[in-house]
């Protein structure tokens, strides 16, 4: 591009981008690599759809209820752009999971989509926005649909140095793995997300680096299968080894894992790395061995509960989080009874539970025996309560420790300031500003519904051995 001598660079309009996500942590991540992509395009993030130029609805394929809600939305969105001229000129952008397993079928059912982007074409974003004017000649399905799998791609026009990532607040997820060959026959994340995919460590790396120097604190490394991570000799164990090493980053998490890729190094690390944070998230999705092998975990309950008799002699103090599906085609009284026991010997910190979801072109979708809603549903309560119980049992556990929270945001009452422990709890307690960002000792004192709460220690001397 030629500027005429003397003339200004005119920075672009700026446009509004509403971006709404849905689904798991890795939607959260795309997300905000989405709006960084489109950032030098003029386009800036804002709270809600009314008067944007762009929505994107990043959308989430697992159950069918997250599925559903994706039309709806996009019935919402069209009315606002019927009927609010502020709105008129709004494009409506479908990505996620739900893009990319059923692309076509949005184009059809849905009209009022400009584009379609799948999970790992995002860096087609600013082409398929230019060609999806909305104008009044008709154009055809493949300018406006991007649903292949690329995720070296995707990662090369997202990475951290390419599209400047922005972030704000001390916590941040770093995406290092994505894709799954699993399989398991309940799930859609094979065909919406494609292969196991690992990002080259140097790349991650750099990211890394970017954010501890916009002042993050605690990265989450994510993936559908992060303990498969290869990208580098020594996998993720090594990967965690190099991120603890910079400087700045004081807290690592990852999620989620396969119980199958549990390795030794990753086992080890728990005990050995001081930034590797004492939480796991290792679903196991059932306690019978005949569910197990139906869901083709390849994983049974014995080698499940001794993995985490490993971890747990790596790391006496790690809190358990897992996933689990009740209802899954077969299932009967005696296998669930069979996942409330390995709940009960496992003892969780916190918990998701769900009721099988028949999900279609999945291997369980077209299975005899399907369980009935009912049935599903009251086993679902009871899960819950059990968990419930244990992830109470577990915060009243806390009371009179002192725990390192890194403080993350203010309260709401004047005076607080809110951080999360070392297991992922949430603690409220009152202290100044100046340590948000940073990580401090806290005496707990209480256990709320859904958080702790507690007071400033006195001296970081006070601090237990992490
Ligand atoms: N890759 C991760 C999580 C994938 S999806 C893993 O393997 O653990 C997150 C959770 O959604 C799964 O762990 C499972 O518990 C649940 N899930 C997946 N498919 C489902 C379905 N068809 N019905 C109900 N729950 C499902
Ligand atoms: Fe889905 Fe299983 Fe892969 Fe997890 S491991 S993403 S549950 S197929
Ligand atoms: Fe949903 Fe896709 Fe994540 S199906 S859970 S958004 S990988």
């Amino acid at each position: 591009m030629t500027t005429a001598p003397g003339a200004e660079a005119v920075p672009a309009p700026e446009k509004r981008l509403h971006i709404k996500t849905y689904g798991c942590q890795m939607n959260v991540y795309d997300s905000e690599r989405m709006a960084d992509v489109l950032r030098p395009l003029g386009y800036g993030l804002v709270d809600s759809p009314e008067g944007a130029d762009l929505v994107v609805l990043n959308t989430c394929h697992i159950r069918e209820k997250a599925a559903e809600k994706v039309y709806s939305e996009i019935g919402r969105l069209k009315e606002l752009r019927d009927e609010d001229p502020a709105s008129a000129g709004m494009k409506i952008a479908v990505a996620g999971c739900v893009a990319q397993a059923e692309g076509a079928e949005i184009m059809t059912r849905a009209p009022a989509v400009d584009l379609v982007v799948g999970p790992q074409s995002y860096q087609s974003l600013p082409e398929l926005i230019a060609r999806s004017s909305r104008s009044p000649v008709p154009q055809s399905r493949g300018e406006r649909l991007a649903t292949d799998f690329a995720a070296d791609a995707k990662f090369d026009a997202l990475g951290g140095g390419r599209a400047a990532r922005k972030v704000s607040g001390p916590t941040a997820f770093l995406t290092v793995q994505e894709g799954c060959d699993k399989f398991c026959t309940f799930c859609v994340v094979p065909y919406t997300r494609g292969a196991e995919f690992s990002r080259p460590a140097d790349a991650v790396l750099a990211e890394a680096q970017t954010l501890a120097d916009q002042g993050v604190r605690e990265v989450t490394l994510l993936g559908q299968n992060v303990n498969a991570y290869d990208g580098m000799d020594g996998g993720l164990a090594a990967l965690i080894r190099a991120i603890a090493a910079i400087p700045g980053l004081d807290r690592i998490r990852y999620t989620t894992s396969h119980p199958r890729d549990m390795d030794e190094a990753l086992i080890a690390a728990h005990g050995e790395v001081e930034a590797l944070m004492p939480y796991l998230h290792l679903p196991v999705q059932a306690g019978s061995d005949r569910i197990l092998k139906a869901m083709n975990r390849a994983h049974t309950v014995d080698s499940y509960l001794k993995l985490i008799e490993r971890i747990r002699a790596a790391r006496p103090d790690i809190a358990m989080s897992g996933d689990f599906i009740v209802g899954f085609p077969g299932e009967t009284e005696a296998d669930f009874e069979a996942t409330l026991e390995l709940v009960r010997q496992v003892e969780h910190a916190a918990a998701f539970s769900f009721k099988y979801s028949r999900r279609p072109g999945t291997p369980a979708a077209s299975m005899q025996n399907q369980v009935d809603e009912d049935v599903k549903s009251e086993r679902l309560a009871r899960l819950q309560a059990l968990l419930e119980t244990q992830r109470q049992a577990f915060n009243a556990r806390m009371v009179g420790r002192t725990v390192p929270v890194l403080f993350e945001r203010k309260g709401r009452h004047a005076g607080q300031i809110v951080g999360r422990s070392p297991y992922l709890q949430g603690v409220f307690t009152s202290g100044p500003e100046s340590l948000l960002g940073q990580i401090a000792p806290v005496t707990i004192e209480a256990t709320n519904p859904n958080s702790l709460s507690g007071r400033l220690a006195e001296t970081a001397a006070m601090l237990e051995p992490a």
